[in-house]
């Protein structure tokens, strides 16, 4: 199986994407490190050890970032709620935090196994840059870099930028510029999946605590767009990450050079596009139908 280390904050997307890839007998989730995001440190840190236990693994946790690099932090209460999950309601986890902070962890993961790691991010990338920091070699021990964040010409936090990209933009930017050509699933593709009734009812119908508790994430993400009348535009952006290197096939991706915009003006956070190499492999197109058929698969096989 190929080794990944997943960097979250979870968040229901970022639930589904875990529990997706510890479904997988061809991922071996070497740790979960988690990052402040969709709400404070300490609610994704629980949410991710809660979901660890719920898929029965023992996958080491560890605590991530409380800030961003230079900014104020920034939380997405009116979607994920103040718990980060909604109102779903997690089994209380009872395995201890992995001691180490997650950027160490992730140098160490690295290091252990040259070549071997591919390192999956589905939160704003402070924790990444710091690993980055500790070790500025980290893009030629890596076999991969996969990030949800950015959104070229369009936003979903500000005008501009994206949640992830916003919440650390300095992060963002020194992890797009450090060589990892890393494979970037911006908003632009993310929207191609989108979540709906009828998805959630196919989630549901797999019939496994793990799809259930996903179908559940789904239901409480989407009732809270409907709520704010914006419920068209609800999307399962994270677990393309973890799927796409599943069934690469499910994506069409075209490489890029990008960049974020980390000034203190009207656009910060925002991807943009730059002339010149390409430092980025840019996921542009996704098939729903493929992306739910992996998911399903998977959270079917978590007993
Ligand atoms: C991203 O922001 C978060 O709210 C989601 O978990 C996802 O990672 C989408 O913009
Ligand atoms: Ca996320």
């Amino acid at each position: 199986p190929r080794s990944i280390l997943l960097d979250c904050d979870p968040g229901h997307d970022d639930a589904i994407a875990l529990l997706t890839a510890l479904g997988s007998p061809d991922l071996h989730v070497l740790a979960v490190t988690v990052t402040h995001g969709n709400a404070p440190l300490e609610r994704t840190l629980h949410n991710a050890r809660a979901l660890v236990e719920l898929a029965g693994a023992s996958t080491p946790v560890y605590a991530g970032a409380t800030r961003p690099l230079q900014r104020e932090p920034l939380y997405a209460p009116h979607i994920h709620g103040e718990s980060g999950v909604g109102n779903v309601r997690l089994p209380e986890p009872v395995r201890p935090v992995a001691s180490g902070v997650a950027a160490q962890a992730i140098v160490d993961a690295a290091r252990a196994a040259p070549g071997e790691v591919t390192l999956v991010a589905t939160g704003p990338l402070t924790n990444v840059a710091l690993a980055l920091q500790l070790a500025p070699d980290l893009p030629d021990l890596l076999a991969g870099t996969v990030i949800m964040g950015g959104g070229l010409e369009r936003g979903n936090a500000s005008a501009y930028a994206e949640f992830n990209f916003l919440a650390d933009p300095h992060a963002a930017r020194a992890v797009l510029n450090a060589g990892l050509n890393p494979t970037l699933f911006p908003l632009n593709v993310t929207h191609q999946v989108r979540v709906t009734r009828a998805r959630e009812a196919q989630v549901r119908a797999v019939g496994t605590v793990a799809a259930r508790t996903s179908a559940a994430f789904l239901d409480d993400y989407l009732t809270r767009l409907e709520a704010r009348d914006v419920g068209e535009r609800a999307a399962l952006h994270d677990p393309c990450t973890v799927v796409s290197l599943l069934q690469p096939d499910a994506f069409g991706v075209e490489a890029r050079r990008v960049d974020v915009v980390d000034e203190d003006v009207d656009a910060i956070g925002q991807l943009v596009e730059r002339p010149g190499e390409p430092n980025a492999r840019v996921a542009l197109r996704a098939s729903e139908d493929a992306v739910y058929a992996v998911i399903c698969e998977r959270l079917g096989r978590l007993a």
